[in-house]
């Protein structure tokens, strides 16, 4: 009686297994299908709802769980040293050592102490994982989500406030601190891009068009922005295959050019993060500008192209009735959108900028001469 039962049972056993097993196979193969899928397929498929949840979503609001001292991550983006580190000594002497960090993104082996900085706040704020970073390429935006991640890792830094190394404060901590602290919004310049065609087609199966956006890369995010930024894996492998600057013609690479020049002229650092987060559908939470002040001038190039370039601050340049006008600026209009942004801080009218760049050694000697 046992056997016979046993003996019936095994093909009903059998048969599933088969189906589990076979299942199994679908699933994986289904899955295969997907990845290969998104990584490759960039022709022009919609960003359809499916894609779209692919975005990780960071709704642990922990602004609301955190009770210690705010901070501000000062995070600089450095080639080498911070040639304007001895003003940025006099700003930090007058801060509250609990209300900020220091972050520095320099090349790989740089260590600031005291025979790279006269500045003992920045003594071994350097990165211990930087990359070589080529200017206007996608290692531009690696270092600064290497500084988002380092500066997330202290949970008192509640704002994040990007920097170059010819940045220069424009007013007093407390002033900074209060702007920026006060805001529950990322200040992120942020406008359509309708006229240089910097969007590829290509990356349309994951960045559709309508969510392209340009701006400044000089951002202050608040930390929920900062882990959008810092651990996004979808819109970033796009951006480093399909957003990359054209070389200019090189005489030496031959009829390589002819494929160079063929390729997507695009500036990373001008995209990502406004981009990023659009996509997010986080634009409500953002102050659509930039508080850092770059004036740009247009100049021919030995290639005969025209081609902005920012205006570097000398000691002439930051007279006071300079530096007076750009801190009496309260308001930017985008061209682009027919959109006049007048400044707010937390719904207050404010002065739009809080740093300014670029400065020379001279030009800030100038400015801390002036007592900002
Ligand atoms: C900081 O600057 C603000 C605005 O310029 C000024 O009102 C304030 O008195 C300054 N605070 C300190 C501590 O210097
Ligand atoms: C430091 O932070 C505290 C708490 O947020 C604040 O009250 C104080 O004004 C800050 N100090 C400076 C110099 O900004």
């Amino acid at each position: 009686m046992k056997r016979t039962s046993s003996s019936l049972f095994t093909p009903n056993l059998w048969l599933i297994w088969k189906t589990i097993i076979l299942l199994t196979l679908i699933f994986l193969l289904v899955t295969l299908f997907r990845i290969q899928f998104y990584f490759y397929d960039d022709d022009d498929s919609q960003f359809s709802s499916s894609r779209r949840s692919r975005l990780p979503v960071y709704d642990e609001d922990d602004d609301k769980v955190f009770d210690g001292n705010p901070r501000i991550a000062f995070m600089f983006l450095a080639r080498g040293d911070l040639p304007l580190d001895f003003l940025w000594q006099s700003f930090f002497e007058n801060a509250d050592a609990a209300n900020y960090s220091i972050y520095v993104h320099s090349e790989p082996g740089f260590v600031f102490d005291e025979t790279t900085t006269r500045s003992s706040f920045f003594y071994n704020k350097q990165l211990t994982n930087s990359i070589k970073v080529g200017w206007g390429e996608s290692t531009m935006i690696q270092a600064e989500r290497l500084l988002l991640r380092a500066a997330l890792e202290n949970p008192a830094n509640r704002r994040f406030v990007l920097l170059s190394d010819s940045c220069v404060p424009l007013y007093n901590f407390s002033y900074i601190y209060n702007y920026v602290m006060g805001s529950s919004k990322s200040f992120v310049d942020s406008f359509l891009d309708r006229k240089e065609g910097r969007y590829n087609p290509r990356m349309s199966s994951v960045i559709p068009k309508r969510k392209w956006r340009k701006g400044s890369q000089w951002i202050a995010l608040v930390r929920s922005h900062a882990k959008v930024v810092a651990y996004d894996d979808v819109v970033l492998p796009v951006f480093k295959r399909l957003c990359k600057r054209r070389p200019p013609l090189d005489a030496s690479k031959g009829t390589q050019n002819l494929r160079l020049q063929k390729q997507h002229n695009c500036i990373p650092d001008e995209h990502y993060v406004q981009t990023l987060l659009a996509m997010h559908d986080l634009e409500g939470e953002l102050e659509r500008r930039t508080v850092t002040y770059t004036s740009w001038i247009q100049s021919a190039t030995n290639m005969e192209t025209k081609s902005w370039h920012p205006v570097t601050y000398n000691y002439a340049s930051s007279n006071p009735e300079q530096i007076k006008r750009i801190k009496d600026i309260d308001n930017v209009y985008y061209e682009t959108e027919h959109r006049r942004e007048w400044c707010h801080s937390n719904a207050i009218l404010v002065p739009c900028f809080l740093f300014a760049r670029k400065f020379s050694r001279d030009g800030a000697m100038r400015l801390m001469s002036q007592g900002v």
